[in-house]
Formats: structure tokens, sequence, C-alpha cells
């Protein structure tokens, strides 16, 4: 569970006092852009967004993705709802697949539900344990399907020494009360994939048209999950904090 001390409150502060609340900010580099570098660099991948919740990270995952209408993506039957609401906000159907002893998805069981029309796969580390990605990459491969790795419950975890989130095409956190470190309401997505972030962008954004990015796309109708940099400044703190509340959660369990 977080902890929170009196750095956060004075990244707050220093937010409020700059009166700079909005995470787009012409020709500067926002807080949000700050904590997006630095997603980036911990988790070694080439791009990453800070979204206003989980959910609003799976939803842009699967829009920057290309999952649609007609789609289907195959969820765990064990997980909290938002894993199969995402797919629904974007038209596609979640189809549930059960999970084994491991308390994640079972891929035998994945496998047995895919039709001509899946298109993706959600595994959940739940509970911040690592789902078998050895077995879901290449059902992935076989079946031509796109991985998002919902690490909402995950975050610093690894399996087989590689950061949850970055096995798949797109990893997706949460940040909100309940999570490992928290500002209230948040989450981000990872990516390498550079046409999958520039759609969640996007999608994350209706006034993306509007913003400093250099985008190689057409624009397209998107929404607004954008974060605030008032809980970006707190999640920030947070963040830095990663590493000592997993080990102080580690030595609690064994
Ligand atoms: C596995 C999982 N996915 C997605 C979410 C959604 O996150 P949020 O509540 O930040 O929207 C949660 C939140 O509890 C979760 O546990």
């Amino acid at each position: 569970m977080y902890i929170m001390g009196k750095e956060e409150v004075e990244a707050v502060q220093q937010v409020i006092e700059s009166g700079q609340l909005f995470r787009y900010q012409p020709g500067v580099e926002s807080i949000t852009d700050k904590l997006e570098k630095e997603l980036s660099q911990r988790f070694g991948v080439n791009h990453a967004i800070a979204l206003s919740s989980g959910t609003a990270s799976l939803i842009t995952a699967l829009a920057g993705m290309g999952i649609g209408p007609g789609d289907e993506v195959i969820v765990p039957a064990y997980t909290f709802m938002a894993t199969a609401l995402a797919p629904l906000a974007v038209g596609a159907v979640p189809v549930l697949a059960e999970i084994d002893q491991s308390l994640t998805i079972d891929p035998s069981n994945a496998e047995k539900k895919i039709t001509p029309n899946t298109k993706a796969i959600i595994p959940v580390h739940m509970c911040g344990l690592s789902c078998d990605m050895t077995a879901i990459m290449q059902l992935a491969q076989k079946h031509n399907l796109l991985v998002l790795e919902d690490a909402a419950q995950a975050c610093g975890g690894s399996y087989q020494g590689q950061a949850l989130g970055t096995i798949g095409d797109v990893g997706a956190f949460s940040f909100n009360s309940h999570k490992i470190i928290s500002c209230g309401e948040g989450g981000a997505i990872i990516t390498n994939q550079v046409e999958f972030f520039q759609r969640a962008l996007i999608h994350h954004d209706g006034g993306c048209a509007f913003r400093d990015h250099k985008l190689d796309i057409p624009f397209f109708a998107g929404l607004n999950f954008r974060t605030q940099d008032i809980l970006i400044a707190l999640f920030r703190v947070q963040f830095c904090r990663l590493d000592g509340i997993l080990a102080a959660v580690r030595a609690e369990e064994s």
C-alpha cells in the first residue's frame, strides 16, 4: 500500500503556486511531460502517456491498437471489471477465458476462445502475480493477436527479469487509491510502438491537434482522458518511492 509524506504535499503546493495546472503548456515541459519521460526511462520503452485512470489507460491502449467494433478481445474471468469494460468502450466484445491456479488467465483456455474476430488478449497480472507471459506471447504470435498487459495491480513487478507492462504490445497501469503507488486516481500506458502511441495520444485528448506533438498519422475524434499536473506532481514523488515500497511489501510477506 502506498505511503505518503511531506514531499508529496510540497510537490502539490509548488504546482498550485505556479498557477500552471493544465498538463499541456505550449513550449514548456510540463510536470506530466517530465513524468512521461521518467516512466519511459524506468521501463526502458520509447513512449509513455499518463492518463486519468487505469480504466482510461485500458480504453486508450485499445483505441491506440486499433481495436474497435466487430473485434473480440479475450479477458480473464477473474479481474477488476474495467478489463472487460474497456473493450466495450471501444465497441469491441470482451470474451471471458478461465483463470488457472496462478489466479491469472489460463493460456490453454484462452486459446479455445479464439475466433476469426479475435484481435487482442488482455492478460491481467492480478495482485502483483505475473501471467505466464511466455505462453501468452506464443499464443499471440500463433494467432496474430495483439497483447495489452493489464498491470494495474503490478506496477514494478517483473516476469523472468522483464518488467511487467513491457512484454506485450502495450502495458497499462492504475494509480488509484488501492494500488502500490497512488495519486488518488490515475493511470498510464507504455509501449515501444510509435503508431499505437500516436493513436493513443490522439484518442486520449480531443484537443490533440492544438498541442506541440509531431504526429505522422491522420487525426481522428478523440475524447478526454488527460491527467492533471497537480496529481502528477504528487505521483512523481510516489514513483520515486516505488522500489522502497516494493521492498517493504516483500519484507512483510516473507
Ligand atoms: C486489474 C485492474 N485493471 C484495471 C483497473 C482500473 O483502474 P482504475 O480504477 O484506476 O480505473 C483496476 C483497478 O482497480 C484493476 O485492478
